[in-house]
């Protein structure tokens, strides 16, 4: 699994098979459950842009695209609390069956904000596909309709996911030590 970084910056905790399976079940469920329908996917940038790739690709249902960007963490590791719309829908989802794709939940802040504000443009239907939940640092529930893997309270990257815009590219998920990313 080299090539990509130093052993010693990471810990692989997802790998690319794991990652693309789980995935594909995901799109498979999906499918399952919107047949007939045509799918609205919000994908929230710029973490998710890996994960709405390959999960667009495994539907089997009608699927359109449109992208958000919300206010990252910058370059630390924690959550400020504070959240902003940097980039609109181009498209009206009034009466649309609206799915927003996720890359991780942490606080939860983010996913509170974006569906009670979506939920305002009156979609027919609004569910949330994420592909990581950490659960140990909420703060806000918000219901997960579709989940890939919860995993524990680490900074993870990889497979869209970065640090200060590093290792989006690296196709699977790793956690960053502490030393690398130091808060
Ligand atoms: P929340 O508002 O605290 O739930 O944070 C959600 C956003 O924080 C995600 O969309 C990510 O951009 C970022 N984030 C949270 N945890 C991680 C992580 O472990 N690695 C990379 N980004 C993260």
């Amino acid at each position: 699994m080299g090539g990509y970084l130093n052993d010693a910056e990471h810990d692989i905790l997802l790998g690319p098979e794991a990652i693309q399976a789980r995935v594909r079940e995901l799109g498979e469920a999906i499918s399952r459950d919107y047949a007939g329908r045509e799918v609205f996917l919000v994908c929230v940038l710029k973490g998710a842009w890996v994960f709405l790739a390959d999960l667009a690709r495994s539907l089997t249902v009608p699927a359109f695209v449109d992208f958000m960007a919300m206010s990252s963490y910058g370059n630390a590791t924690q959550t400020s609390g504070l959240v902003q719309i940097i980039k609109d829908l181009e498209q009206s989802i009034e009466g649309r069956h609206v799915i927003i794709v996720e890359d991780i939940v942490d606080s939860g802040l983010t996913l509170r904000y974006l569906v009670d504000m979506l939920k305002t443009r009156r979609p027919a239907s609004l569910k949330v596909c994420v592909l990581l939940d950490k659960p140990a640092r909420r703060v806000s529930q918000v219901p997960l309709d579709y989940v890939g893997f919860e995993i524990p309270d680490a900074f993870v990257v990889g497979y869209g996911l970065d640090y200060a815009g590093r290792y989006r590219h690296v196709p699977y998920i790793f956690i960053l030590k502490p030393e690398v990313h130091p808060t």
